[in-house]
């Protein structure tokens, strides 16, 4: 979810959704002739793929941002391999929706009508899309739908309405797979573990007094953090004319709670008022103490019942939640890292859950514009900058490491991969930046011949150079 994607009501602010690179495409394509320049490094083998939302018709019914988050889920994939870009495709997910538009008769995901338009997921050797809660959907690597999962039942949720967070976690030396579900109804918190295969291991209920709007959540090696914030559910918005019954709440206590990844006892720890959108890791130092690094906004969907529209949000800036754990109650203490706006925090996965110290993220020099990539890195109290000129936009920077490493090879060993598009052509370039020196020029680019809409998350799959089609 981007940070204006709420502002309906602030007329003054409204994008036209219909146009550069919120545009959506009206086709699903297949594309196997690129310009590149630069030189693709034979060892950056593997898929890209990005989520978004992306209407059937190729056009946005609606003019608010509202409109735009709930499109159809759209995926966009390109492979490289051995030096070389081999397919761009784009596809749209089978849904029920998908379905009843484009074939009737064919009554698959109908009973699964959900919208997964947020994420991607690999796990257990299997891709999946993901939504803002229910049911996954099984994808291959060609981007075709094989069809909803709920883990053999495992996602079912009890009351029918089940699933998962777009943003789960895999743990990387177990592979399990860590997960919530916030829901606006009872249990409004649930939390579960998937093995490295996919059985369900942890499946426990997290008594909350009312739904909280949560997107994100944090693992450690030993611990899942889960964000009780300042904006929460109020349905008598829905009385107002809002478009959706979400608001800051003034009144809410900002709490994170923190428990057994294998579930069990969870102890709360009151934080300053906040909203925290993004989680960009979290791990243990020592058995004590719980670090959380996160995009912090001081105030989000704050909404002025006078105006009957949402105020401006601020941006969201780096913060860093220090934890103490002891005998007695948890205490945090609170740090902002750095005074830049950013969104889209990505690392590298290997260090999901174990301490990082680089940070990849999409720059907002504006709240209606996602353009430059920053990297910090947090140990020598470093940024470094890409820079995107004024009136293109992109993505969120995605890391893929070196494999094997270089002897010796840091942890930013590997290249950032951003969709950058060009509003002067309506096209996007896939950007391949040395991870090391993103201030360089880039080491390639594969020029597409038209957008990447603008959408959500991405993932990268390494392939083997064998495998590719
Ligand atoms: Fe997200």
């Amino acid at each position: 979810m981007q940070v204006w994607e709420h502002r309906e009501h602030m007329a003054d602010h409204l994008p036209d959704l219909n146009s550069g690179i919120l545009a959506p495409v009206a086709d699903e394509v297949t594309i196997e002739d690129f310009t590149v320049s630069g030189a693709l490094p034979p060892e950056l083998s593997g898929l890209l793929i990005r989520n978004g939302p992306n209407p059937f018709d190729g056009r946005f019914a609606g003019t608010d941002m509202l409109s735009w988050w709930v499109g159809p889920a759209m995926l966009h994939g390109l492979l490289i391999s051995e030096g070389q870009a081999h397919w761009y495709r784009n596809r749209w997910v089978r849904t029920g929706d998908w379905a009843r538009r484009f074939s009737p008769a064919t009554p698959s995901g109908e009973s699964h009508d959900q919208n997964v338009n947020v994420n991607v997921l690999h796990h257990g050797g299997q891709l999946f899309a993901l939504g803002e809660g229910g049911l996954p959907f099984i994808i291959d690597e060609e981007l075709a739908t094989i069809g909803p999962t709920t883990f053999d039942g495992s996602l079912s949720g009890g009351s029918g309405f089940g699933g998962m967070t777009a943003h789960p976690n895999v743990d990387p030396e177990t592979g399990e797979l860590r997960y919530f579900r916030a829901d606006w109804q009872a249990p409004f918190l649930r939390y579960g573990v998937l093995d490295q295969h996919g059985r369900q291991i942890v499946d426990q209920i997290i008594d909350l007094p009312g739904p909280a709007m949560m997107h994100d959540f944090a693992t450690t090696a030993t611990r899942s953090i889960f964000l009780d914030l300042n904006v929460a559910y109020d349905f008598s918005m829905l009385q107002h004319g809002a478009a959706i019954p979400l608001r800051w709440h003034d009144d809410r206590v900002a709490r994170i709670g923190i428990m057994p990844s294998g579930g069990g006892t969870l102890q709360w720890v009151e934080i300053e008022l906040c909203f925290i959108q993004h989680v960009i890791n979290a791990y243990d130092v020592g058995s004590d103490t719980v670090i959380l690094d996160a995009v912090r906004y001081p105030s989000f969907l704050r909404f002025d019942r006078g105006l009957g529209g949402f105020e401006p949000n601020p941006l969201g800036v780096a913060w860093r939640y220090t934890i103490r754990l002891g005998t007695g109650a948890p205490t945090v203490e609170e740090t902002q890292l750095d005074d830049k706006a950013i969104e889209f925090p990505r690392i590298d996965d290997a260090r999901i859950a174990r301490q990082h110290r680089y940070v990849y993220a999409v720059e907002q020099p504006t709240d209606i514009e996602m353009r430059g990539v920053i990297k910090y890195d947090l140990t020598n109290d470093r940024t470094q900058r890409y820079a995107v000129p004024v009136g293109d936009q992109n993505a969120e920077p995605i890391f893929v490491a070196r494999r094997p490493q270089r002897a010796g090879g840091d942890e930013d060993d590997g290249w950032l991969v951003v969709c950058v598009y060009r509003a002067a052509t309506d096209t996007t370039d896939v950007v391949i930046l040395d991870a090391q020196d993103i201030e360089a020029a880039p080491v390639a680019t594969v020029h597409l011949p038209r957008r990447i809409p603008a959408g959500f998350h991405g993932t990268w799959i390494p392939r083997p150079a064998a495998q590719q089609t």
